[in-house]
């Protein structure tokens, strides 16, 4: 916004006088909107959003779409101070055209990606305007945050025309304080979202996967009290027996304020005081606590309160840790039987966001004999999370550092940093999530290898009750598969990714592949695979048929059952997805086809394969 007031004298000088007239109408606005910068405190995180009373704005939003962004940004690329998220309507006498209005504007639903919505926008990458009234009335000492629970991939908020925030990342929630800009009565909300890719984002320009756009997960507007339940992290300790420990952040109190936490199906209560950087340290006793487990997935109804505010979780509680090369569930070694997934909405095609989505994919999994899925490759949302709670899945949570970022760019950086505190800080308190997964198939080369130490770091500092890892490409000499990758050293698992029988070689070459793994740690095989079109049938070496994809499952379990640390394996992946990579015409169509099942739900013969092994326990050892 600091542009702004070049942009007026800018307008002077090459005499767009009738402008300047408007401008200075605007300038009260500007006044306004210029008052917007961003906040100096931390970010709210609200976690646990969904779980509070608030007004949902899910539904049609009126849309524009704005190839050159003309709705922001003058003809000399200067942000506008009278831009479309005025939603002004043109009046008689007025001295300057009105060019948009979102009252005759067509709808876009929300929450939704806006490709699978339209023909016309299947392929669209750029910036496209949401608008939507709404009627409020607020409370007295009480602050209103937007909620949003995603916008793909840089977005802007306005409300009632003021500025109210600015986000960059897709696949995290974030909130915008709208205290200020809302009043009784009728109110709108204007938003710009860009999913335009550009070297410096996180995920970078390649993905594959496609780059849905738009408010992709629930908006809504969340009251809450002056004094606040922000953050929290509830956990089981480590290291004592039933004992729950953890902290909760408190927004607008004072130091020595009460917060009370209470499980009320174990009779267990305790109280703490809130500190000088209003966070209060919780340590209860919590006789007779089952732990949660895949196989017993027990939610515990928690309760907490500061002030005048509650909040109400489900949360399940168990401990992870490794222990050379074991990963311990409750003390126990576990195998994780996994597969992995993208966000992709099976039968509809599109973002994944709803209950029911979650309970499709999950209940695949479930039915493959999972106890363990990867949710590639960035944060999915919420209801994927609290059905993993419920259904039992340990979860493998991903930040979207995928392929070649710009690894020396500290802006970029900063940008994963971001959406990592994003991810924990709204996802800490799922039993389900199990490994922080720091990034996917980076090269290996030191500035990367730097960047990601430094995000793993962080996310030990932000949560050190799970385990850190991160999918890794190996290399090879002859047929022996080497992973040596420096990263190595600053995960906890170490995911490997290899594509034995489809990129590399024949799916029996994995009979004569060796593997030297230069850690001693445990070693999840992140993916494996090979595409396959459902109900296209052949011999097993005929390549996209679903007997050379078995083919390739088979070869790998003999394989994968000699790497001696083996804990795990996801391959890829549980259902076809969208993605640009994959023109060819009468087997891809634009979708990855190495899904297991198609997205239309048909089972490929890999999918028993693996479903065979997984139940009668023939792949993988826990010890
Ligand atoms: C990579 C990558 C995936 C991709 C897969 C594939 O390993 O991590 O995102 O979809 O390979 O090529 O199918």
């Amino acid at each position: 916004m600091k542009r702004l007031p070049i942009c007026l004298s800018a307008c002077v000088n090459v005499g767009f006088a009738r402008r300047i007239v408007f401008a200075a109408g605007a300038a009260a606005l500007l006044a306004v909107s210029a008052a917007w910068a961003a906040p100096a405190s931390a970010p709210i995180v609200l976690t646990g959003a969904d779980r509070r009373p608030a007004t949902s704005l899910d539904g049609d939003w009126a849309s524009i779409v704005d190839p050159y962004f003309s709705g922001l940004f003058s003809f000399h690329h200067q942000e506008k101070t009278n831009g479309w998220f005025l939603n002004q309507k043109a009046k008689p006498g007025d001295t300057f055209p009105i060019e948009y209005d979102f009252s005759k504007a067509p709808a876009l639903k929300v929450p939704a990606d806006w490709n699978t919505q339209r023909e016309s926008l299947f392929y669209y990458e750029g910036p496209i305007w949401y608008e939507r009234d709404f009627t409020y009335q607020p409370k007295e000492h009480t602050r209103t945050f937007l909620h949003v629970g995603a916008a793909n991939y840089r977005s802007w908020f306005w409300v009632n025309g003021q500025k109210v925030c600015e986000h960059e990342g897709g696949y995290t929630s974030f909130n915008c304080d709208v205290t200020a800009a809302i009043h009784a009565g009728n109110n709108f909300v204007v938003a710009a979202v860009d999913n335009t890719r550009h070297e410096d984002n996180v995920p970078t320009l390649e993905t594959d996967w496609w780059n849905y756009g738009g408010l992709t997960r629930s908006v809504s507007l969340i009251d809450v009290p002056e004094e606040f339940i922000d953050q929290y992290d509830v956990h089981l300790s480590r290291g004592e027996g039933s004992v729950i420990e953890g902290w909760v952040q408190v927004e607008g109190s004072q130091p020595g304020a009460k917060v009370e936490i209470e499980i009320p199906e174990l009779g267990a209560k305790a109280t703490a005081a809130v500190g000088g950087d209003g966070r209060a340290v919780i340590y209860l006793k919590a006789t007779g606590l089952e732990r949660w487990s895949p196989e017993a997935p027990k939610l515990y109804n928690v309760i907490l309160r500061a002030g005048q505010d509650a909040v109400k979780e489900e949360i399940g509680f168990r401990t992870v840790e490794t222990r050379g090369t074991e990963i311990l569930l409750n003390g126990k070694p576990i195998f994780l039987r996994g597969i992995s997934i993208h966000a992709e909405a099976p039968y509809r095609t599109g973002r994944a966001n709803t209950d029911k989505d979650a309970e499709t994919l999950l209940g695949w999994a479930k039915e493959l004999g999972c106890n363990f899925v990867r949710l590639a490759h960035h944060p999915h949302d919420e209801t994927m999370l609290r059905a993993a709670d419920r259904m039992g899945l340990l979860v493998w949570s991903e930040n979207p550092v995928y392929w070649a970022l710009e690894f020396d760019n500290p802006k970029v950086l900063a940008k994963a940093e971001q959406q990592l505190d994003e991810e924990i800080g709204t996802s800490r308190n799922h039993a389900s999530i199990i490994l922080w997964s720091m990034a996917n198939e980076t090269p290996n080369n030191e500035a990367r290898t730097q960047f990601i130490e430094t995000l793993a770091a962080r996310a030990r500092s932000l949560d050190s009750t799970r385990l850190i890892t991160a999918a890794l490409l190996v290399r090879a000499d002859g047929h022996t598969k080497i992973v040596d990758d420096a990263l190595g050293k600053a995960l906890d698992v170490i995911g490997v990714n290899e594509y034995i029988g489809w990129y590399e070689q024949h799916p029996e070459t994995a009979d004569s592949t060796e593997w030297r793994i230069d850690y001693q740690k445990p070693l999840i095989v992140s993916e494996f695979g090979g595409g396959a079109k459902a109900g296209l049938h052949g011999g097993e070496n005929d390549r996209w048929t679903e007997e050379y994809q078995a083919n390739i499952y088979r070869h790998q379990f003999g394989m994968l059952n000699r790497i001696p640390q083996l804990r795990g394996m996801s391959p890829w992946v549980l259902m076809d997805f969208r993605s640009p990579n994959r023109p060819l015409v009468g087997i891809q169509d634009e979708f990855n086809r190495k899904g297991l099942i198609s997205d239309q739900g048909q089972r490929k013969q890999a999918f028993f394969i693996l479903q065979k092994a997984y139940k009668e326990q023939t792949v993988g050892k826990p010890e």
